[in-house]
């Protein structure tokens, strides 16, 4: 049997490029009070893996239910969204995605499938994985990021895009906003988008979720330290560090910061940085927002969306909007 060629891979995100990004995102985010770290560094090749063994955490809920939501409606989304085009933003592995590939296989007219993600790796071997699975279709990942790259998105055919995980909660709310709106430019009208986004629940299965009892959690966050050290010459003493998530009820979100136990004086010669932390000064490195629907719907009205469905367990949900004329 003839295996399948390899993928092409298209890099949006070089080198030079990454390092001087991380670089102005250390010196702003790092450089001054409150202390923040962008969550974009959290996925080297070793906090991908951490991610990918917290989507098995029993505490993690998100993954299963969405994988759930997805297996309940991904019939109704091929039907409806006619598309041939899956766009996948912050894809990962795509583990939950063959859900709907699946489903687009057996009912649609899908031809591509184009997963998104900074970490090339994971990209690479999830692509690898992909073609073999369905020969039929063509699979095109882009190294890049979906803040910056959504301008190397195919146009021309139908398309859906995919952002799941929660991902979104990611962002800060200007962000979000920010981001909604360069997506919908980035559409035409008729085009979709299928967001994942956690609900608003009680805070005792927040904090679990964020803080597990086999510490896999602990370790992804503090790997973002590790991956200061290697990128930029970092001195950070990951021991000197404890985790700290806590639920903002203010803002309705996980807040997810390192806190330094004494004082730490951190050199990052790459980013031409001293940074001096105060015993108990707290770095954040992620929030995790969580959502209402109604919420949604407005905040996906004001980019540009209409929302078709809006499935939910009531644990997690997932939206398919329609970017209007
Ligand atoms: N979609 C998967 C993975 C979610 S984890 C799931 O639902 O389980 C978030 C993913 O987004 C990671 O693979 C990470 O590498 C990627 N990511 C984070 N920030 C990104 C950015 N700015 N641009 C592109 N990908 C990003
Ligand atoms: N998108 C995921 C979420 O918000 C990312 C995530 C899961 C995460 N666990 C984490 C980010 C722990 C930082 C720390 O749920």
């Amino acid at each position: 049997m003839s295996r399948p060629p390899e993928p092409s891979v298209h890099v949006a995100l070089d080198a030079e490029g990454t390092t001087s990004s991380l670089v102005a995102d250390v010196r702003r985010g790092l450089g001054s009070v409150p202390r923040t770290l962008p969550p974009k560094w959290l996925y080297d090749d070793c906090g991908s893996e951490l991610f990918d063994q917290i989507t098995r955490l029993p505490e993690y809920y998100p993954t299963e239910a969405e994988r759930r939501l997805l297996a309940q409606h991904a019939a109704d989304v091929v039907r409806e969204t006619a598309a041939s085009t899956l766009v996948e933003l912050g894809s990962g592995t795509s583990d939950k995605t063959r859900t709907l590939l699946d489903a687009f296989t057996e009912g649609g007219i899908l031809r591509r499938f184009v997963p998104v993600d900074v970490s090339e790796a994971t990209l690479r071997s999830a692509a690898s994985m992909l073609v073999q699975r369905y020969p039929g279709l063509t699979v095109e990942p882009l190294v890049g990021d979906f803040t910056l790259h959504l301008g190397h998105l195919p146009s021309g055919d139908r398309k859906v895009v995919a952002f799941l995980g929660g991902t979104i909660g990611n962002f800060y709310v200007e962000e979000r906003a920010a981001f909604l709106g360069a997506l919908a430019d980035s559409l035409a009208p008729g085009d979709f988008l299928l967001l994942g986004t956690d609900v608003v629940k009680d805070a005792d299965r927040l904090v679990a979720a964020y803080n597990d009892s086999a510490g896999v959690t602990e370790a992804f966050v503090t790997n973002s330290l590790a991956v200061l050290n290697r990128e930029l010459g970092a001195d950070f003493d990951l021991d000197a560090f404890t985790y700290v998530p806590f639920w903002d009820p203010a803002m309705e979100r996980m807040d997810l910061r390192l806190r330094a136990e004494t004082p730490q004086r951190v050199t990052l010669p790459g980013a031409d940085l001293v940074v001096e932390l105060a015993a108990g000064e707290e770095i954040r490195v992620e929030i995790s927002t969580k959502f209402r629907p109604d919420q949604l719907r407005d905040e996906l009205a004001a980019a540009g969306f209409a929302t078709d469905h809006l499935w939910t367990d009531g644990d997690f949900a997932l939206t398919l909007a329609r970017r209007l004329p």
